[in-house]
């Protein structure tokens, strides 16, 4: 990612205030932001609610810090996809960050369906973990701690959905991996986060589109809890 694409002018205000919040509770000693996430849901979600633990989680982003969840404008988006799904559809994720995109998932999916989500940070783990139990949705989503790269060698079957939104700089080399593990078949689909322009995905993108083994759609979105402009790219392996 390249840092000054930050820096540019309609960029500034969501810059100086996600640096300020950092700042600020670095200097404070703050916990972790998924740490604080965990605490805020356990303290303001209904427990067994799963879009009470997500409107929790909104609101934190809005009104406390800012939080790199899917959210709720690209949120849909992944729910319409994982409607398409057969009933006992497994899905892949990768970066699980405060557990947001999991809950999104494992609640439209019915509950013969299952979420492995893949997340290297610790306390991103044991937020997600939390923040899924409030949800009720432990049974239906597992947590694998680690690198993905690693991560990925371990998994076998056959996934029907993968989400990528990790570092994107690792995209393309973890799809390539999940290929090559036979983790996906004809028809799967897998959606990347955060391929605007902003992130620099044109690696990604350039695979996607022109490697022979996907058709890919382009969907224009805005940056969780901003107006500024992201996009998700579809794609659906061919095989
Ligand atoms: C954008 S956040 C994920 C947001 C989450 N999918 C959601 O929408 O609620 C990215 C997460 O990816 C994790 N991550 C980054 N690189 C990773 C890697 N190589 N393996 C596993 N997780 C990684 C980060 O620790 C972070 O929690």
């Amino acid at each position: 990612m390249k840092l000054w694409r930050f820096l540019a002018p309609h960029m500034l205000g969501f810059t100086a205030r996600t640096v300020s919040q950092a700042v600020v509770d670095k200097l404070r000693g703050a916990p972790s932001r998924p740490v604080q996430v965990a605490d805020y849901v356990a303290r303001h979600a209904s427990p067994g609610d799963p879009q009470d633990v997500l409107r929790t989680i909104d609101r934190f982003a809005r009104t406390e810090r800012w939080l790199m969840n899917v959210g709720p404008d690209k949120g849909p988006l992944i729910q319409e996809l994982a409607k398409r799904l057969p009933e006992a559809a497994r899905v892949l994720e990768i970066g699980a960050y405060c557990g947001y995109s999991s809950i999104m998932l494992a609640s439209t999916l019915g509950p013969g369906a299952h979420v492995t989500s893949i997340e290297i940070d610790e306390d991103a783990v044991r937020s997600s973990r939390a923040n899924v139990e409030v949800a009720g949705l432990s049974d239906r989503v597992d947590f694998v701690h680690g690198p993905s790269t690693e991560m990925i060698e371990t998994l076998e079957g056959r996934f029907d959905l993968v989400f990528l939104d990790h570092w994107k700089d690792l995209y393309k080399q973890d799809l390539q991996r999940i290929e090559q593990r036979g983790l996906i078949g004809p028809g799967s689909i897998v959606v990347a986060d955060n391929v605007g322009d902003l992130f620099d995905p044109r690696e990604y993108l350039d695979y996607v589109r022109s490697c022979g083994h996907y058709d890919s759609e382009h969907r224009e979105a805005t940056i969780e809890y901003t107006d500024l402009p992201d996009a998700v790219e579809i794609s659906v392996y061919r095989g």
